[in-house]
């Protein structure tokens, strides 16, 4: 392929949009409005690359000096990549309001902008405690509409999750990565650092319903529920144990980079709930991190469960919500899920 035909046959993210906005098959073609919010969002991911990457030298490593509403302690970026994310998407007319890991409360469209039919939720940064120490961290988001005639407040946004109409996610790795869903597939595109901008580099990603390959937090261990014991003793056992084969195991510590790993090349993440902390079940947020991320992993044909059933079909009762996670290559979703019945 000549340079000009390598280049006219780069389909940008603005470009995919447009086509599922034209293309009608039989799901409705996809609203300009929701085109446009999920650009911004995109533009916003950009922008906090560009922090992310300035690291040392822009001064954004360490921490902020606050906590959030989960008692975390706040990172300088988590704050930054909140504040570019607020900035990015309340002047457009898209949203009605906006909802965040590092916000107590929702964040309505101030009265000056135009207010529009969605609500956009995400976690601005995640894998706040790899950000110090150079390994890939995210954005997840996840985009809901706003119930008519609701004025949009917390109960806006509980929502179970199978009522997403877009979800998300960039990777900030060594490529720049932004992973997603609208309902079609899932679709990865990775951001040319030249042009600056998202180029679709895969399409209708599959996970492999097989795998040999977990992640979890194997220092939590003593803490879990027999179902997740048994499972995970099993998986240990290997080749001369009741799964008859080795696995092998990784952990990021950074959902997004995970999660990524399994929409790549299969596996199973589990975050499951533990007796650390007898009031919280899991440390994952519903809302913005088990939500589109199992919207995603749904879309290439993988499973998300909280161990009980699917993790789309829960209704949330509070924004800030926890919840079990187990999600990636189906068999062995389905399988942990099977142990805790
Ligand atoms: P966040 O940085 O947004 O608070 O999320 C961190 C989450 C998730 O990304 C990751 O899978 C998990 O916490 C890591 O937990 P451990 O510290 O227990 O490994
Ligand atoms: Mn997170
Ligand atoms: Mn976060």
């Amino acid at each position: 392929m000549s340079e000009a035909n390598a280049v006219r046959g780069r389909v940008s993210l603005t470009r995919y949009l447009i086509e599922l906005e034209r293309h009608d098959d039989g799901r409705g073609p996809l609203p300009p409005s929701l085109r446009l919010l999920i650009e911004v969002v995109a533009r916003a991911c950009k922008q906090i690359a560009h922090e992310v990457g300035k690291g040392a030298l822009g001064g954004v490593l360490g921490e902020a000096g606050t906590g959030n509403i989960q008692g975390e302690a706040q990172k300088k970026l988590d704050v930054i990549a909140n504040e570019i994310l607020l900035e990015a998407n309340e002047w457009g007319g898209h949203l009605a309001a906006m909802a965040s890991e590092e916000m107590a409360t929702v964040f309505p469209i101030p009265d000056h902008y135009p207010s529009g039919e969605y609500l956009l939720l995400f976690d601005p940064l995640d894998g706040s405690s790899n950000i110090d120490v150079n390994v890939s961290i995210g954005t997840i988001f996840s985009v809901l509409g706003c119930p008519e005639g609701t004025t949009p407040g917390e109960s806006a946004f509980l929502q179970a999750g199978s009522h997403q109409v877009a979800a998300g996610y960039a990777v900030y790795g060594p490529q720049t990565q932004l992973v997603l869903t609208v309902g079609h597939g899932v679709a990865v595109f990775t951001l040319d650092r030249e042009t600056h901008s998202w180029i679709l580099t895969d399409d209708g990603v599959r996970i492999p319903e097989d795998t040999k390959e977990f992640a979890i937090n194997m220092s939590n261990r003593r803490h879990w529920e027999a179902p997740v014991s048994r499972y995970i003793d099993e998986l240990l056992a290997g080749h001369e144990g009741p799964l008859a084969k080795d696995y092998n195991m990784r952990w990021v510590a950074s959902m997004v980079a995970d999660v990524h790993r399994i929409l790549s090349r299969g596996g199973v993440f589990m975050y499951p709930r533990d007796a650390r902390e007898p009031d919280k079940p899991g440390k994952l947020r519903l809302l913005y991190e088990a939500n589109p991320m199992s919207f995603i992993v749904e879309q290439a044909g993988g499973a998300a469960t909280d161990g009980r059933g699917r993790i789309l079909d829960v209704a949330p009762e509070k924004l800030h919500q926890r919840i079990a996670v187990f999600l990636g290559s189906k068999n062995e979703v389905e399988r942990v899920t099977r142990y805790h019945a």
